[in-house]
């Protein structure tokens, strides 16, 4: 496995395996990889003759009180589990080497609306700075398709977004979220989570699988239904962030029986926010 940290090395490989006719699967991480990001790789190298992965920790997407600065960083470990799953390529640019001029006067990519609602209406700038980094990847890697975990709902339903709008020629795949045998999401930052915190993170996922049955048994009140989640998280020792009933095409809340609907949560176990989603 190649281990690429310019972008004229990543261009020359690019355009080696191109010349051989050869399919290009990408996968963008940020590193400290787990298993999600593995199956990732594998349904990638299902789909392609060559899988590319970034790992990047890209830090146009972290406000300024969020963890950059200690999120983990673990090349060595991931190579050896990307290297382990038959990754071909893996491209680790520094910052510099992404955003030269700096973040200030960095020329960016925002989706409208999508990007406004659920986490973004928390973390204000986070989509910019994921579907600017996830372009400028694009144009970088040019893969024939990408692949992106569904646990980050919102992420997938802006990148298939942005490559509409902006006619990018990749095809983008949702992979089903990973889960520890608890229910508990996949996540780099469960690592943050205490012995004790730990313990209470699967209930987001129980909660949900409750919220949903409701909804399917008949409740449409959608926004009491929420409520009443909500309480349930924060009686379980969460700090509920949003849960929200919403429309899977557009994201905005879910007003009628007939959308087909997806429920997004956010919540903060101590300093670590965790996110899940169901779709009903
Ligand atoms: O999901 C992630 O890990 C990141 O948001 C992504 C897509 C790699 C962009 O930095």
């Amino acid at each position: 496995m190649k281990i690429i940290n310019s972008v004229q090395a990543l261009r020359a490989q690019i355009s080696a395996w191109r010349q051989n006719g050869e399919r290009i699967a990408f996968v963008p991480t940020m590193g400290n990889l787990h298993n999600g990001h593995l199956t990732l790789v594998d349904v990638a190298k299902s789909r392609a003759d060559r899988v590319i992965v970034s790992i990047f920790v890209n830090p146009m997407q972290f406000g300024k009180n969020e963890d950059l600065d200690n999120y983990p960083r673990t090349l060595d470990a991931d190579c050896a589990g990307l290297s382990a799953h038959g990754a071909d390529a893996v491209f680790t640019p520094t910052p510099q080497l992404m955003y030269p001029r700096g973040l200030d006067v960095q020329t960016y990519v925002d989706v409208p609306l999508l990007g406004d609602l659920h986490c973004g209406a928390s973390r204000a700038g986070h989509f910019r700075g994921v579907s600017t980094i996830v372009c400028k990847l694009f144009n970088l890697v040019q893969p024939d398709i990408a692949c992106f975990g569904q646990k980050d709902y919102q992420q997938l339903a802006i990148i298939r977004q942005m490559v509409i709008d902006l006619s990018l020629p990749v095809e983008i795949i949702g992979v089903a979220t990973e889960r520890a045998e608890d229910g508990l999401a996949l996540s780099s930052r469960n690592g943050y989570l205490s012995a004790e915190q730990r313990a209470i993170a699967p209930s987001l996922h129980t909660l949900l699988q409750q919220l949903r049955s409701r909804i399917l048994n008949g409740n449409h009140d959608y926004r009491s239904l929420e409520q009443h989640t909500k309480q349930q998280l924060n009686t379980a020792g969460f700090t509920t962030d949003y849960i929200n009933i919403a429309d899977q095409t557009d994201l905005t809340l879910a007003t009628s029986a007939e959308q087909a609907k997806v429920i997004l949560a956010a919540a903060w176990l101590g300093t670590t926010r965790l996110i899940d989603n169901i779709e009903i």
